[in-house]
């Protein structure tokens, strides 16, 4: 192999994730070995995700995603989806006031049309932020997201606004809640699970992928470093070879 090549090579390795994603998984466990209940571990949740949102930031990236509330979680009681959502809507109210001084741009990625007016409001207010935060680090909550309602909703939009068309890669890409984020270079799931649940399953085609046992409410910066590592030791190859 060439010197420059090599040069090359190694400089890739060392290349940090522009894009994160993370399925926030243990957060009911976390609770409950402490005797309290599920909505202490989803607040306590919703403080790494704060903490870990201002690291990867720190750390230069471009996005995070997160997976806040899936199309499946209405199954959960009334009194657990209560609290997650009383969860979001105290951090849009924060974003409201916080998003220009700490340059994130806040995204909200789902099909939003079950979500109450208040919290649709919110996020209305949030995008007209984030349009003044050109090129800002972004972080996206995804919220009444599904990766299978994601694509249905993309591929009917496209046909609504194109009939008799035919949909490709590119254009089904660009209908998608993602359209306008790169797809994830890596995803981790925190909680000891090893499956994908429905999360990016369009973006997530080549990301690497990190299981942790970690429960998301103890996941820390150092547990962002060790991921960062371990990717930067992937063999990407996108279905080509190695040169
Ligand atoms: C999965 O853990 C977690 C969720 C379904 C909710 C995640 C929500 C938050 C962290 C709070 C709101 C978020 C933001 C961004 C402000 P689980 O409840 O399934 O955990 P378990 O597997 O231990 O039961």
């Amino acid at each position: 192999m060439a010197e420059q090549d090599k040069t090359e090579l190694a400089g890739a390795a060392q290349k940090l994730p522009r894009h994160i994603a993370i399925i926030m998984d243990g957060n009911g466990r976390w609770a409950q070995q402490r005797g309290l209940p599920r909505s202490a571990g989803h607040a306590a949740g919703a403080e790494t995700f704060r903490r870990i949102a201002t690291y990867c930031k720190e750390l230069g990236m471009d996005h995070l995603t997160v997976y806040a509330f899936s199309t499946e979680n209405w199954k959960r009681s009334a009194e657990e989806v209560g609290a997650i959502m009383g969860l979001l809507k105290k951090y849009l109210l924060e974003s409201i006031e916080k998003m220009e001084r700490d340059r994130i741009r806040l995204k909200i990625l789902g099909d939003l049309t079950p979500l109450s007016p208040e919290l649709r409001e919110l996020i209305a207010a949030t995008d007209e932020i984030a349009r003044r935060l050109p090129g800002c680090f972004q972080a996206n909550v995804c919220l009444n997201y599904g990766g299978r309602d994601e694509i249905v909703r993309g591929a009917n939009a496209f046909f609504r606004e194109h009939p008799g068309e035919e949909l490709t890669e590119e254009k089904l890409s660009a209908v998608l809640d993602t359209a306008s984020i790169p797809d994830p270079d890596l995803i981790i799931r925190t909680g000891g699970e090893y499956r994908i649940s429905n999360f990016l399953l369009w973006e997530c085609a080549y990301s690497e992928l990190l299981f942790t046992d970690v429960l998301w409410p103890d996941f820390s910066e150092k547990d962002i470093d060790s991921a960062v590592s371990d990717f930067q030791h992937r063999d990407r190859r996108f279905g080509g070879v190695k040169k």
